[in-house]
């Protein structure tokens, strides 16, 4: 049944350009959500835009030496340039300095404030004498309370990621004079978010509350991420206090009251109303109403964001909305942690990132590349990291190696035997063909729903190592000299593979569908109904090259640029010092050709892993050998997810005498590789080879 849904994506603030830790983190997985949902055929509004109030836009705008508007008129376009040259398929990029959104805000605010949800109170809050104004959360610097950090904002740690309050800064200073700022009396409207805790606690833990009312409906609170809750918890179990919604600052939306000269709303009021503004201004182009997705019980609402955004997210604008009355609260906010850049966090104050409008000059025609990497390593249950070495393996032994190869073959060889055209309509003979075909769209379908997506990608590339092992099993290249028709019989099979990995991939890499879709002579996009046809004597279109290898020199290159850029920018860069140095380990001594022949060493896949219980380090895997399907237990739980192996490719030593760990019989060892750094690393191969290859 179609449904209707409302997804956001966090606005990201018009001070600086994207990297790709903003992909990862909120639009990526938002953007395949909603390509997802609207192959479902489900009615979506898919809202973002800049924002472009709050102090982080008046600092840069300081820093520049430019008025506040002229940077986010600046950034606003180039943001907004980028997320559709990388094909963010957002309805709407709207941005807060819109009127709309200004009279959207004003109007929410004071609709608040007839209910009587603000406490007005006076306050002592850090002022700069010098510069003779109120310093906002981002104007304080001082050493963060939880990790010691110097250098940490008056609302949150870039270090350790925490949200804090400029209270709690030990040695304030003021950003603008370097003075020690004073504490001045100042009037704000608070919000009294000790008041609300008790049904927001009840609505996290049990998905509702008591007193809860249409448009509001219950949710899975199983289906929250854990560390999304454990955050919010985290805050509860502390404590909510007041906070300001308010603020003295001279840009921003103006507080709609007499007496509130030189206030505005405080961003964090501001900026979640900007998803409202902007489905409103959408709805208006469309001829919707935006009641329709805001106000209605049967609208379901899902927030993309990045884990510094859980606390603004799940507690403070979900009060609001309630507080006001008549909205819908998130049926999941499923956010992301952070994505990590070659050994360290991105800064875009040491300009140690990615910046995505470089990506996409400097490497043309790859976004689904980019798509693909980014999903694969999704933070979404914990930090994870980018390299430009696992850039390149994943993409030359993952894109090409996999599914550009097997596109290749299947298509050449249809061509090159039958002219690439098809004898039958579109239909699958072979049933292990047309199980895996089934397993693709369920399992894609119960990870994308759990907000699982790189097993939900790893779906989608299962079918085609299907694919690629059925290839190599049944050798169409020498079938065709004894058997014609057999031959065009296993070709055809894999036409319906393709077709239907077409519609998976749709998902994920747009743009490598709809070529593969054109290939195949399918018109796209597919629903999602499996109900693909075509008729005997259909013609496919000439094979192209989905996918090119990325060469050694282009990821030096990206490299050599990074580290340029972030030593030019930080003499003392902490994490460049802290490096450990390469140790390399000694080498053995000599051993005969024998001693290595006896050693039985295979490719094989990860099926299932599993933490084994009471044991940090160990992990229960259950690895397809080529051989048989055997156990493996190995010691690597410190360092990968259990559930991010399956369908990780490996190297297993299966002749290895079969041990207990544990009270589990370990049959092998997997092959893994230890940075300096101490991580480990799965020595696998870097294209596409069956499980149960012998490794010589
Ligand atoms: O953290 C940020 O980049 C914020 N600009 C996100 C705002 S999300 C929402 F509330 F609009
Ligand atoms: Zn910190």
């Amino acid at each position: 049944m179609p449904k209707r849904f409302l997804i956001t994506a966090a606005l990201p603030y018009a001070n600086g350009p994207l990297h790709l830790g903003h992909l990862a983190g909120a639009y990526l997985p938002a953007d395949n959500y909603v390509r997802y949902l609207r192959l479902h055929g489900h009615e979506v509004a898919f809202v973002c835009g800049s924002d472009e109030h709050g102090a982080a836009i008046t600092l840069k705008a300081r820093k520049e030496g430019a008025s506040p508007q002229a940077i986010v008129d600046t950034y606003h376009q180039i943001n907004g340039q980028a997320f559709r040259d990388f094909g963010i398929s957002f309805d709407i990029f709207h941005r807060t300095t819109d009127p709309l959104h200004v009279q959207t805000a004003s109007d929410f605010f004071l609709e608040l404030h007839k209910k009587g949800v603000f406490q007005l109170q006076e306050s002592q809050q850090f002022y700069d004498e010098s510069a003779g104004i109120f310093l906002a959360d981002r104007y304080i610097k001082g050493t963060c309370p939880v990790c010691g950090h110097t250098e940490a904002y008056g609302d949150q740690c870039e270090k350790c990621g925490s949200s804090l309050n400029p209270n709690d800064l030990k040695d304030p200073v003021s950003v603008l004079s370097g003075a020690t700022p004073v504490k001045k009396a100042t009037k704000h409207w608070f919000l009294p978010m000790e008041a609300y805790q008790d049904w927001i606690r009840a609505w996290i833990e049990t998905g509702s509350y008591d007193g809860m009312e249409p448009p509001v409906q219950a949710h899975d609170p199983a289906a929250w991420k854990s560390h999304v809750k454990g955050q919010c918890l985290s805050w509860l179990n502390e404590g909510l206090r007041p906070r300001a919604m308010t603020r003295d600052l001279d840009w921003g939306v103006p507080v709609p009251l007499p007496d509130a000269e030189g206030k505005v709303l405080y961003v964090w009021l501001d900026a979640p109303i900007g998803y409202i503004s902007a489905t409103k201004a959408w709805a208006e182009t469309q001829g919707k109403d935006w009641k329709d997705f805001w106000c209605s019980s049967d609208s379901t609402l899902v927030h993309f964001i990045g884990k510094d955004n859980i606390v603004f997210h799940c507690i403070i604008f979900p009060m609001l909305l309630r507080a006001h009355g008549g909205f819908v609260l998130p049926e999941n906010v499923p956010a992301n942690e952070f994505l990590n850049l070659e050994g360290a966090k991105i800064s875009t104050s040491r300009n140690h990132a990615v910046w995505l409008h470089e990506y996409l000059e400097e490497f043309p025609q790859k976004r689904d590349e980019l798509r693909y990497v980014l999903t694969s390593i999704a933070p979404e249950t914990g930090d994870s990291e980018f390299t430009w070495a696992d850039f390149q393996t994943r993409v030359n032994s993952e894109l090409v190696g996999i599914l550009g190869n097997l596109v290749h073959r299947v298509l050449v060889l249809h061509h090159k035997y039958f002219e690439g055209i098809t004898d039958r309509p579109l239909s699958c003979g072979h049933t292990p063909t047309k199980q895996a075909v089934e397993a693709m769209y369920d399992d894609l379908q119960q990870h994308m729903e759990a907000h699982k997506q790189r097993q939900a990608l790893q779906a989608v590339m299962q079918l085609a190592r299907h694919g690629n092992r059925y290839l190599t099993e049944m050798e169409p290249w020498k079938l065709w000299k004894t058997d014609p028709v057999a031959t065009r019989e296993v070709l055809e099979d894999m036409l319906y593979l393709l077709a239907h990995l077409s519609c998976g991939l749709q998902v994920f890499l747009p743009d490598t569908a709809s070529k593969l879709q054109a290939m195949l002579g399918l018109a796209g996009p597919i629903p999602w109904d499996r109900e693909l046809v075509w008729e005997k004597g259909h013609a496919l279109q000439t094979p192209e090259i989905l996918f090119q290898k990325i060469e050694d020199e282009a990821m030096e290159a990206q490299r050599a640029k990074l580290t340029s850029r972030t030593t030019a920018h930080a003499p003392n860069s902490k994490n460049m010092e802290s490096k450990p140095k390469v140790e390399i380990q000694e080498a053995k001594s000599e051993i005969q050709f024998p001693d290595f022949a006896a050693m039985d060493i295979r490719v094989a896949t990860i099926l299932e892993a599993e933490k084994v219980p009471k044991a940090d380090k160990l992990l229960k895997l259950l690895v397809d050998t080529g051989l048989d399907k055997r156990v493996v237990v190995s010691g690597i739980a410190e360092h990968f997810q259990a559930e991010d192996l399956p369908g990780q490719r490996v190297c297993v030593l299966v002749n290895l005498a079969p041990r207990k760990l544990r009270g589990i019989e370990s049959q092998g060892m997997i092959l893994m590789a230890e940075t300096p750094e101490g991580k480990l690393r799965f020595v696998a191969p870097d294209g596409e080879v069956e499980n149960g290859s012998v490794v010589a």
